[in-house]
């Protein structure tokens, strides 16, 4: 959509016309900038073998990654699809492949502009060059896992380096593995700069070079007019909102909560289908829960936005309820984490569920929660703290599940 609108731009100026459209002069100016690195590089999905690098341009280029372990950058790797080498493209979403695990990796980006083609030959401009950065690569059966999780930041993005500051992650020093942000990053999502201005760049600014973050939705980031392109932001194993991994020693489930009102709610303008869509994902989560990865984890957290319980009697909870419910009460999970109230709060387990569920807390000063985790094959650690310093919850779990 926005390269339809420069290029619309473009020939606009090219026959000079632009002078005869209101409001369009800042367009015409950002659309004159050089090439530049809209955002990035920063990590998604990465496992011992594999990590996703992405990042955005300002115009159209040939783009790949350098990469290698320990100190050298030997190796290159493009994005590919049905035979061609990605090019002619901004938003960049390459995976490097076959790496050594538990390892230090050095990388760059690079991209070359594509100033345009001349029937079917390339034409290419100035090459730009991020410097090096680093990530470690888990290794294959890591004894500890750590991460912190944010919750409904509602585009308040001095959320993300307020909290992680104030929890002494300064600097060089950074005690987590990957940062989630478990929904409702955004009230709705109209255009590409508020997904850079207010989740991808300041993540990128302290951490998301060197560690990866995962966006699980909420139900705000169903709404708006630049909602259907999220994903394309994004890297997730399956290209779906809900799956399932590995790390160290937790099965991590994430599902996809949906809309919080009925699909033929007015304000959807009948465009909403979250019942099937939940349907489906219960189908998946019932062959998730047999399988041996689950099965023979020592921890399982589930991420979810809306918790199923203890967050109203609106649609999405009830039916989130009715179909994931009775899989999550049958599969031993350890713990359940969620956010969508904006009131922080912990549930022990109960007549209806049978695991403890963590709810983060709100946007707003004082209500604000940082959720930290850390797993090692005997005993998981959680912690909620407010913005001030408060633990506000905590659990202790020791390993349910028998060597
Ligand atoms: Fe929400």
């Amino acid at each position: 959509m926005l390269s339809d609108r420069r290029s619309f731009l473009e020939k606009m100026s090219q026959i000079g016309a632009l002078s005869l459209l209101p409001g369009v002069s800042a367009l015409a100016a950002n659309a004159e900038e050089k090439n530049h690195f809209v955002v990035g590089p920063y990590l998604q999905n990465i496992g011992a073998d594999e990590v996703t690098v992405m990042w955005i341009t300002h115009k159209n280029s040939f783009s790949w990654v350098e990469y290698g372990a320990g100190g050298y950058t030997s190796k290159r790797e493009f994005g590919y699809n049905n035979g061609l080498i990605e090019a002619n493209n901004r938003i960049n979403k390459i995976t490097l492949t076959g790496l050594k695990p538990g390892t230090d990796h050095k990388y760059r980006i690079v991209s070359t502009e594509i100033l345009g083609y001349k029937g079917s030959k390339v034409e290419f401009g100035e090459t730009i060059t991020s410097p090096m950065s680093s990530f470690k690569t888990p290794a294959v059966s890591e004894d500890e896992v750590k991460f912190v999780i944010f919750n409904d930041i509602h585009d308040r993005p001095q959320i993300i380096p307020q909290l992680l500051y104030r929890h002494g992650y300064t600097g060089n020093v950074r005690d987590y593995d990957f940062v989630v942000f478990n929904g409702d990053c955004f009230d709705w999502v109209t255009e590409e700069q508020q997904l850079v201005d207010h989740l991808i760049k300041p993540s990128t600014d302290i951490f998301a070079s060197e560690f990866p973050f995962i966006l699980t939705q909420g139900n705000h980031e169903c709404r708006g007019s630049f909602s259907r392109h999220i994903p394309e932001y994004f890297a997730y194993p399956d290209n779906k909102f809900y799956y399932a991994f590995s790390r160290g020693p937790i099965r991590f489930v994430i599902l996809d909560s949906g809309e919080d009102k009925t699909d033929d709610s007015v304000e959807y303008g009948g465009l909403s289908a979250f019942d099937r869509y939940r349907e489906i994902q219960a189908k998946w989560l019932e062959k998730e829960v047999a399988s041996e990865e689950f099965k023979k984890a020592d921890f399982r957290v589930v991420l979810i936005h809306i918790s199923p319980y203890h967050s109203g009697d609106w649609h999405g909870t009830l039916h989130c309820q009715k179909v994931f419910g009775p899989i999550l009460n049958k599969a031993k999970i350890d713990i359940q984490i969620s956010g969508h109230t904006h009131r922080y709060m912990t549930h022990d387990a109960d007549a209806t569920h049978n695991y403890p569920i963590v709810i983060g807390g709100g946007p707003l000063e004082g209500n604000r929660t940082l959720i930290k985790v850390r797993a090692t094959k005997k005993e998981l650690n959680l912690k909620m703290i407010r913005d001030d310093g408060q633990v506000v919850g905590k659990y202790d779990i020791a390993r349910k599940t028998k060597m």
